[in-house]
This record gives structure tokens, sequence and C-alpha cells, in this order.
């Protein structure tokens, strides 16, 4: 750890070394992705920092310092991206940003697959992001004249942040436990067909909690799925473009083509007392409410074999935001092994979420 990172002190006798993790987040959401990994962190063994890296409001990031812990990207809820940082420069000259960020480069032991120039998702982002759109190409070929870029996807990536326009966030990716797109951010195009941008939402929780052959295996035509407060239609659109025979729950409207698809069966009835008489391959639930209501409702499905796949949104509270979810996440984790129940579930803030969080469910055999 080098320049300008806070220089840690240590509470007790013994010095340990400490890692500090950089975590991109929606703006917003800066305490509660650092509280998460904390939280993670001292599930292994208690997090000892005498002077804990400052946390920025609205910045879009979160720097935590930890002892021994590692931390496993998937499990984080309220982070984009997790990167191990070695160094910061705060002061970087404007008319040559190039001779300081080599020089830190430098130092970086072992050589690079990927160069990630990466900014904030704010509105300083954007600004920014004009800067390292141009410098990319010049960077670049500096650091594979050194050696220190090498066309080698197994290697792992190097990122750079500029939190502002003076200073830059020195960092390393795990390749296999962080998240593959620039920023932690999966982009999706906004379908033509689809009647709601909330179509996205599911479109990218689908991308972010299953791999490829996950998704082949278990979103497959001839499927059946229930959408629980399904109009205007967005993420019962993600399903029967896949050939899944949805039973669409809301008192509202269906739109556009699922007004009248041979797929959709709309029902115009109370999603929180609706239940399949067969059981369904999934469930799917976008309803506004509490989360301690979405998760017993959650709970009872899986309980009474209703569906074996789920994926749903947890609407987050003004305060607390992160013990509304645990206390939801923890209750359906309780029930789950009361009931006997096999399963994964993995819960993500993803970009086209705002104050919500999305859930996957699976039934695992063992
Ligand atoms: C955020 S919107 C869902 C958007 C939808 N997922 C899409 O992609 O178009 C929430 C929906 O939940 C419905 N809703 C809220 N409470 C409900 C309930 N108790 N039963 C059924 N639907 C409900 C609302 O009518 C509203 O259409």
């Amino acid at each position: 750890m080098q320049a300008n990172v806070a220089k840690p002190r240590y509470a007790g006798t013994k010095i340990q070394k400490l890692t500090y993790w950089l975590l991109y987040c929606r703006p917003g959401f800066e305490q509660d992705c650092a509280q998460d990994a904390l939280r993670q962190a001292q599930q292994q063994s208690p997090v000892i920092v005498a002077q804990p890296p400052p946390i920025l409001a609205n910045s879009g990031y979160a720097v935590v310092a930890l002892n021994e812990q590692a931390l496993s990207y998937r499990e984080l809820i309220f982070a984009r991206q997790l990167i191990r940082l070695h160094q910061t420069i705060k002061a970087l000259p404007e008319r040559d940003r190039l001779t300081p960020i080599l020089a830190a480069i430098a130092t970086l032991p072992g050589t690079f697959g990927t160069l990630w120039l990466e900014v904030p998702d704010t509105n300083e982002g954007k600004t920014l992001s004009a800067f390292t759109r141009r410098f990319q190409p010049l960077l670049e070929a500096a650091l594979r004249e050194q050696g220190k870029l090498q066309d080698d996807i197994k290697l792992p990536r190097l990122h750079i942040f500029f939190p502002d326009k003076s200073s830059a966030l020195f960092g390393t990716s795990d390749l296999h436990n962080s998240a593959a797109s620039i920023m932690g951010i999966v982009r999706q195009s906004m379908p033509a067909e689809a009647p709601s941008r909330s179509t996205l939402k599911l479109a990218e929780a689908i991308e972010v909690f299953m791999d490829r052959s996950e998704q082949t295996r278990l979103l497959r035509q001839g499927m059946t799925a229930v959408d629980l407060g399904a109009a205007p239609g967005g993420w019962t659109w993600q399903l029967v473009k896949r050939g899944i025979r949805v039973t669409a729950v809301d008192n509202g409207p269906m739109k556009g083509i699922l007004a009248k698809h041979p797929l959709v069966q709309h029902l115009k009835q109370d999603g929180f007392k609706y239940a399949p008489r067969k059981a369904v391959d999934w469930l799917v639930c976008d309803m506004v409410e509490q989360p301690s209501k979405v998760a017993k409702l959650i709970e009872e499905w899986f309980a009474a074999g209703l569906a074996k796949h789920a994926i749903f949104n947890l609407k987050l509270p003004m305060k607390q935001r992160v013990a509304a979810l645990d206390s939801a996440l923890n209750s359906i984790r309780t029930r789950f092994d009361n009931e006997g129940i096999n399963y994964r579930m993995l819960a993500k803030q993803l970009y086209h979420d705002r104050e919500e969080v999305t859930v996957f469910i699976t039934r695992t055999k063992n």
C-alpha cells in the first residue's frame, strides 16, 4: 500500500497487514455496500481496523479495509464490482496524467490481461468518461510496450478508477471473483416489443445470477411460470420470449403484445392470495410491498412445493436498509432450513434496481 491511501493504525498489539477493497455501487448506497462487505468479513473472523477508510456519500464507491478475510463477489449484495486496491494517487497533474500513472503501475507486481479505466456511476463520472475514452489507447500502448499488459485473458484485470479529475485508484480483480463487465454494469438494450423498462431488470437478473449453462437448463421452452404483479408485462415478456407459459397476476392491464398472447393467462387477482392449482417451474414477483411480506410469500410457495425457482424484488425501506434486507433473507433461510428445503439463494442490487434488491432462489438436489 503506498501513496495516499490512509495509513492504518492497528488495534491490539499484533501488527496486521491490511487488504483494501474497492467496491463500486449505486450512488447513495455506499454505507450499505461497506456494511454488507464488513458483515461478510466478520462472518470469517473479527475485522480489526482502528481507522476505517472514510465513506463518501453519493460517490458511487466504497473502500473497506480488512485484515485476513477474503470477500466473495457473488455473496455481496450492494457491490457491483470487487477490486483489490493497491495504490492511490490523489494529486494527478492535469497536463500529464500518463507519467505518474505509469510510475504507479510499474510498482504493481505481475502483468495484466485487461486494462479497465473506470469512473463512478455519477454525473461527475459521466463527465470523466470522456477523458478515460481518450486516455485508454494511450495508456494501453505504453503498458504493452513495457510488457505490463499482455494479450492473455487469463491474467488478472487492472482497474484504474477515477473518482474525480485528480485522483486515481489502482487495483486488480480476480476473474473468478468479480463482475465480468466494465464498472460492474451489465447493460441491456431495451427490446422494442417489451411493454415496460422493468423488463431490463429481469433480463439483467438472468445474466447476473445464472451462467449460460444454467440459463439453458432452467429457462426452457414448455416450462411454466407465475408472475405476481405482472402488469404491464415486462417480466412476463422475458419469460414468454423463452417459450415459457406465464400466468400473469395483476389487477392492472397487460399491455402491447402481452394483452393477447397465446402463452399468457392474465388473472386480475391479489398476488398475495393467488396459488396455482399445479406447481410451476418459476415464480417471479415484482410487487411493491414490505420486504418481510414478500419474503413470507416466497416461503409459503416453496414450503408448499409450488415453484422450483424464483426471482423477486425486495423493496428497501428509507432507513436501516441492510437490517430490513437481512431480516427478510434470514426469514427465508430459517424457514427453508426448517422445511428441509435445499436451495441456493443469491441477492444483488442490480444496475436496473433502484431502492430495491433482486433475489434468485433455485431448489437444489442435495
Ligand atoms: C413495478 S410494477 C410491475 C412491473 C412488471 N414487473 C413489469 O415488468 O412490467 C408492480 C405491479 O404490482 C402490482 N401489484 C401490487 N400489489 C399487488 C397485489 N397485491 N396483487 C397483484 N398485483 C399487485 C401493481 O398493480 C403493479 O402493476
